[in-house]
């Protein structure tokens, strides 16, 4: 058979290669395009031709070379493609694999206290975490020196500055830029110098209370936080009052809640009193309102404060504060379905 006829039997054997599956193109590529390939042999009996014919077929030739090769770079192509294709076919019927996520406790109680008190008109403010004298001491009614500044284990940063030991730096700076009435709650970090253990840490979130307007008294206060217990822990709390002292407020007290563990039977976590502090309150003292330019002989106001984390462990029953901050996936996932 001469050359010519041969290539063109072989152009047609290309074209018509079933290049399916990765095994055909193996063959395709030893076939055509291997060391020991069929188009190999032809170039061998081109060499033996007269120069006369070389140039015709020469060029069909290679022209024969590039066809497989294109053909064979273009069927792998497609047989990748399609088996991807097949790989990530989406079956509906699976279950998702997807982990949900949860919600941390603190978080969860944080906006639960917002929406309580967001539902009697107060709003939320927030200030920096880093703190001057000023706001979280002075104005606050702490002299210097004085050793009500004691009560607070402070981490100073400079002789100006310290992390702030409670959210009513942020009270002073809202009233500062603001006139009255005035009806809003600070949350956020408080930072204390304490050792870690299961009842104290270093790092907690409070949640402080501010009302000023003409004519507030202490029995605002004690209904306000009634409603708030209530609404948290349920219609049958019980709630009681113990005189206290904090310099910026006057009076002041503290409130107790009945045991949320034992139902106020008594247990350990309430001391078998039957009842947890959960809060520091009381009415503004009036220099703390002259502090920010705010006339005491006019209003008057009440301010509280609450550590969320003392209510988490209590609306939950969790009874070690170190669990809150180490972020162990078995305790966080028990928080699932809530928040
Ligand atoms: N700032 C107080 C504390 O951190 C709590 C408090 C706030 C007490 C407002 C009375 C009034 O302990």
């Amino acid at each position: 058979m001469d050359l010519k006829k041969t290539i063109e039997l072989m152009n047609a054997e290309i074209a018509s290669f079933e290049l399916q599956s990765n095994e055909a193109l193996e063959s395709f590529r030893i076939r055509f395009l291997g060391s020991k390939n069929k188009i190999k042999d032809l170039f061998v009996q081109f060499k033996e031709l007269p120069p006369d014919e070389k140039k015709e077929l020469g060029q069909i030739l290679n022209q024969l070379k590039k066809t497989a090769e294109t053909r064979f770079e273009e069927a792998k192509k497609s047989v990748g493609s399609s088996k991807k294709k097949s790989g990530n076919k989406l079956d509906l019927s699976l279950p998702a694999p997807t982990e949900l996520g949860s919600r941390h406790p603190i978080s969860i109680v944080r906006n639960e206290v917002e929406e309580i008190f967001a539902r009697v008109g107060f709003t939320v403010s927030e200030g920096p975490e880093i703190e001057d004298d000023w706001h979280n001491f002075s104005a606050l009614n702490f002299p210097e020196d004085h050793p009500a500044r004691d009560m607070q284990d402070t981490f100073f940063i400079n002789d100006d500055f310290a992390l702030r030991t409670h959210t009513s730096s942020v009270q002073i700076r809202v009233m500062e830029r603001s006139n009255p009435p005035i009806r809003t709650i600070s949350p956020g970090r408080v930072f204390r110098n304490e050792a870690i253990s299961a009842r104290a840490h270093c790092i907690f979130h409070q949640v402080e209370g501010l009302y000023i307007d003409k004519g507030v008294s202490f029995a605002d206060l004690k209904q306000v936080l009634y409603y708030f217990a209530q609404e948290l822990f349920g219609q049958d709390v019980q709630v009681r009052f113990r005189p206290s002292y904090f310099p910026f407020t006057e009076p002041s007290a503290e409130m107790d809640v009945s045991c949320n563990i034992c139902g106020g039977k008594g247990c350990n976590i309430c001391k078998y009193t039957g009842y947890v502090e959960i809060l520091g309150c009381g009415m503004v003292d009036p220099s703390v309102l002259e502090n920010c330019n705010i006339d005491s002989e006019v209003y008057s106001g009440y301010a509280f404060g609450l550590g969320i984390e003392r209510l988490t462990m209590l609306k939950y029953g969790i009874n070690d504060l170190r669990l809150f901050f180490e972020n162990d996936v078995r305790f966080l996932a028990q928080f699932r379905s809530e928040g």
